[in-house]
């Protein structure tokens, strides 16, 4: 459990779709929390954790199983504020001595509309009109709610949508506030945390002091190597750790040949020239190139660069006296335990790929500032730390580079084109300024050649094709929906600007059952 100075608050987690967004609405209202699945919560557990308000998220199972999932009792008796939602509504009915029951007319999915009874201090500023639109998903409902809970708003299929003891300052909502369909949602977790007395101490000027001393603690007077992939989390963790501990931290980066026109020279120059971190940059082009030749399977070419990756960046590390410790830019969602209801909990931590296996094979301790961070968050602080906005604005690029948008075999003249050409595309999404309105947008240089036809000749080139997705978090994907006048510019462009293409494509598969990168 990580515990920080600041005022906190608990998400039990019943296992729903959402409880990531109660967390994020929180964090907006500068209020620290953190996600626990219910199995984890013991009475210990919070009495170290001591939350100042406890929130019960909603959840798959029913109530009215038995065996079904329960909060702590002690919840109920630590005398804090209470918020159930959904399923965390009906299990504090139930546990509290009221009714939930399933069956004919008690399901509600989507949107439905709330009517307020009475005034509550939740509600408060909340109903703008007579009714608010909110989003239901629930199997069973209240059917009778605990002694010293009182009805203050209803929905055609849950007469008990809001209701509250509000001497104990517990509270359930049959809905979920926390998404994008009770548009007015946030208004209740405001008006929640104001009750419960939070003075909205998370903010990233304080986070970033709190990580620095934390980040001292921990290294003392040792060294600590970072792999730099000029992504964001990494960059961030990097900047964060060097104004900890300065010329104690050195960062490597592994050029892999795979990186975007001017990559390389941009990583370099922000963080050793602007940023005076000691940068160790590991040209291997060489290495990774002669060993990716003559693959085309998509999967080999990606274990050929962990391993590689792996073994240079050791070689680089080893180089550094006395390193015990090694950085990583994990972020918060990738150490989220999730609810399992298949026995005991899992756990999704994502290994992060660069430098999975490092730590372990050279006995490095792990620094990992950034865990406690959602995206957005390490983007506050990049920004909060002086990085440039449009460093931390840049679309996410995978660790295996170009190598996975040049699908089947690569060769030096294939990335050389394709770099050309996706500096065309980046350009005129910039120069259109939908850079930021787009999540991730590259070219794939296309395994295939093509007939054209150029001035009075004939030409046999390569055909590319553009990709350009909207995404939250990368899981699922749309293609961007750009105009046919953008899409013609942007193929003359190309064709006319980059030897060696000679037809374009756009790429309009979803994911799924696309993937975002062609391999
Ligand atoms: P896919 O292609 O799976 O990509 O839809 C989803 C997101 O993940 C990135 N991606 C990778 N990132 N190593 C990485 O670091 C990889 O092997 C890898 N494969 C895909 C991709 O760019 C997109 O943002």
């Amino acid at each position: 459990m990580d515990i920080t100075d600041h005022q906190r608050l608990l998400i039990i987690d019943f296992g729903s779709q959402v409880t990531q967004l109660i967390a994020r609405r929180l964090r907006e209202l500068n209020v620290y929390c953190e996600i626990h699945p219910y199995q984890k919560v013991t009475d210990a557990f919070l009495t170290e954790f001591a939350p100042q308000a406890v929130i019960l998220s909603g959840g798959p199972d029913s109530v009215t199983r038995e065996g079904s999932p329960r909060a702590p009792d002690a919840v109920f008796e630590m005398g804090v504020p209470v918020l159930g939602i959904c399923y965390g509504q009906q299990t504090m009915m139930t546990q509290l001595g009221g009714k939930v029951i399933g069956g004919h007319g008690t399901a509600e999915f989507g949107r439905a509309f709330v009517k307020p009874e009475g005034e509550l201090d939740l509600l408060q500023g909340w109903f703008l009109t007579e009714k608010e639109q909110v989003w239901m998903s629930h199997g069973d409902h209240v059917s009778e709610i605990a002694p010293g809970f009182q009805v203050y708003g209803t929905s055609p299929n849950a007469p008990f949508a809001v209701t509250a003891d509000v001497s104990r300052h517990f509270y359930a909502v049959q809905f979920h506030p926390e998404v994008h369909h009770t548009p007015n949602g946030a208004k209740l977790y405001e008006n929640f945390v104001r009750i419960a007395g939070f003075i909205g101490d998370w903010t990233m000027g304080a986070y970033r002091e709190q990580a620095i001393e934390a980040i001292r603690a921990q290294v003392g007077d040792k060294k600590v190597i970072c792999g730099l992939s000029g992504g964001v989390d990494s960059s961030v963790a990097a900047v964060l750790i060097h104004e900890a501990i300065g010329d104690q931290l050195t960062c490597v980066f592994v050029d892999h040949g795979l990186l975007r026109k001017g990559e390389a020279d941009e990583v370099v120059k922000m963080f050793r020239d602007e940023y005076n971190i000691p940068l160790i940059h590991a040209d291997e082009q060489e290495l990774f190139l002669g060993e990716l030749d003559g693959q085309s399977d998509p999967e080999t070419k990606r274990k050929i660069i962990g391993r590689l990756f792996i073994d240079v960046f050791q070689k680089y590390a080893n180089e550094i006296d006395g390193a015990e410790f090694l950085a990583q830019g994990t972020l918060y969602p990738d150490v989220i335990e999730s609810v399992s209801f298949s026995g005991g909990p899992s756990v999704t931590i994502k290994s992060h790929h660069n430098v999975g296996g490092l730590p372990e094979k050279m006995g490095l301790k792990l620094v990992e500032p950034l865990r406690e961070l959602f995206k957005d968050e390490v983007r506050a602080l990049g920004v909060e730390l002086g990085l440039p906005p449009s460093f931390i604005g840049r679309h996410p690029f995978p660790g295996p580079g170009l190598a996975i948008r040049c699908p089947g075999e690569i060769t030096r003249e294939k990335l050389e084109i394709l770099r050309k050409a996706d500096a065309v595309f980046i350009d005129q999404i910039r120069s259109h300024g939908l850079y930021d309105d787009i999540w991730q947008a590259f070219v794939a240089i296309l395994p295939v050649r093509t007939v054209g036809v150029m001035g009075d000749g004939r030409t046999y080139d390569f055909a590319c094709a553009l990709r350009a997705v909207t995404s939250v978090d990368g899981m699922t994907a749309d293609y961007y929906p750009f105009t046919h006048g953008f899409l013609g510019e942007t193929a003359t462009r190309i064709i006319n600007e980059v030897q060696g293409i000679n037809r374009v494509t756009y790429d309009i598969t979803s994911k799924p059952p696309g993937t975002i990168e062609w391999e």
